[in-house]
């Protein structure tokens, strides 16, 4: 099959043709027609993930998938060929990827496509939605209560922007100036704070005793914990947490997204109802993925989603 691969350690992207995969005992074979970029995949292009998790090469990337049920392995239960499915590869050690024709996973792992979702929507959702959900369900806002978002534009925090602001939150969101902003205000961020300028100014205007909690997506986590007031919430999903965060009054949450799939589902009525966007602002071929990584390393907004199949 046609595959987007890291062939060794550090080696930038490429197309390749790799073995197709077949379902073992538990699993299920999907036909991809759509993924997306996320942060997860440069790192295993720059090596970084090589000192966290085991690599298998050739790895094919990207992390998320949505497309067909195409073979069920032994054992498999409540799919049939043809279902659209949609989910986040979690093949340790690194392997499988979203960016191949098919993609192997366990059932367990699969989320139902409802209808009414594109599939190339579907592709953009995982990962980022999941995160998303996950890091604003740990600083769990209550409505009034100021929220900051860090690194609001990506594809993270243009759904936790979103979701904030659905709990009631006032939600001040960070970005450049541009196409960033013009997005969070369009999600619904109540405040931009533009982080090329006196982000501590900004911050203190609209809430001159800290904000109520912060949810840390990029940047300096400790500039961020000190624009929270005595005993507020810090979620962060890169890591942060009591340990790192010494003896500053806030209460800091490491987070790693809950890839549950009822979770995924109820993720994706919210975008069918028309609760949630998925800002997908570019759509690439498999073979502009390598294209692809480059924008996204440059600093694209939202999210860039890949036709697979
Ligand atoms: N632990 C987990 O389970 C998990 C799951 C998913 C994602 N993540 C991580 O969460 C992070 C966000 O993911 P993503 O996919 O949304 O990434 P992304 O699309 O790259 O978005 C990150 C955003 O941060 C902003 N940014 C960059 N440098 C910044 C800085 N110094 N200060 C403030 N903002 C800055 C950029 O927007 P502007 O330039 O417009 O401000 C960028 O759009 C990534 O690091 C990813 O690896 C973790």
């Amino acid at each position: 099959m046609r595959a987007i691969i890291s062939a060794e350690l550090g080696a930038a992207a490429k197309l390749a043709d790799v073995p197709t995969p077949s379902a073992g005992p538990g699993e299920v074979r999907v036909k991809v027609a759509a993924s997306s970029l996320n942060g997860f995949d440069i790192a295993v292009i720059s090596g970084y993930m090589a000192t966290l998790l085991e690599h298998r090469f050739p790895v094919v990337l990207g992390r998320d998938f949505a497309g067909t049920v195409d073979q069920l392995g032994d054992g498999v239960e409540g799919f049939a060929a043809g279902d659209a499915v949609f989910g986040v590869v979690l093949d340790y050690p690194l392997h499988a990827g979203g960016f191949g024709e098919y993609v192997v996973v366990p059932s367990e792992s699969l989320a139902r496509v409802p209808g009414g979702l594109d599939l190339t929507t579907a592709g953009a959702l995982g990962l980022a939605g999941a995160a998303a959900a996950t890091v604003v369900d740990a600083i769990a806002p209550s409505p009034g209560e100021t929220v900051l978002i860090m690194g609001a534009t990506g594809g993270v925090g243009s759904v936790a922007v979103q979701l904030a602001a659905a709990r009631g939150a006032v939600v001040l969101a960070t970005a450049e100036p541009g196409e960033g902003t013009r997005l969070l205000r369009r999600l619904g961020a109540h405040y931009v704070i533009d982080r090329t300028g006196d982000v501590i100014g900004q911050v203190a205007a609209i809430a001159p005793g800290g904000v109520k909690a912060a949810v840390h997506l990029a940047g300096d986590p400790y500039a961020l914990a000190d624009l929270i007031a005595p005993g507020g919430r810090f979620a962060s999903l890169l890591g942060i947490g009591p340990d790192q965060m010494g003896v500053r009054d806030v209460v800091a949450l490491p987070v790693n997204a809950d890839l549950a799939p009822a979770g995924l589902e109820h993720l994706a009525a919210e975008v069918v109802a028309g609760r949630v966007e998925v800002p997908v602002q570019r759509i690439y071929h498999l073979e502009e993925v390598p294209q692809a990584f480059a924008d996204f390393a440059a600093g694209s907004v939202g999210k860039l989603a890949v036709h697979v199949g």
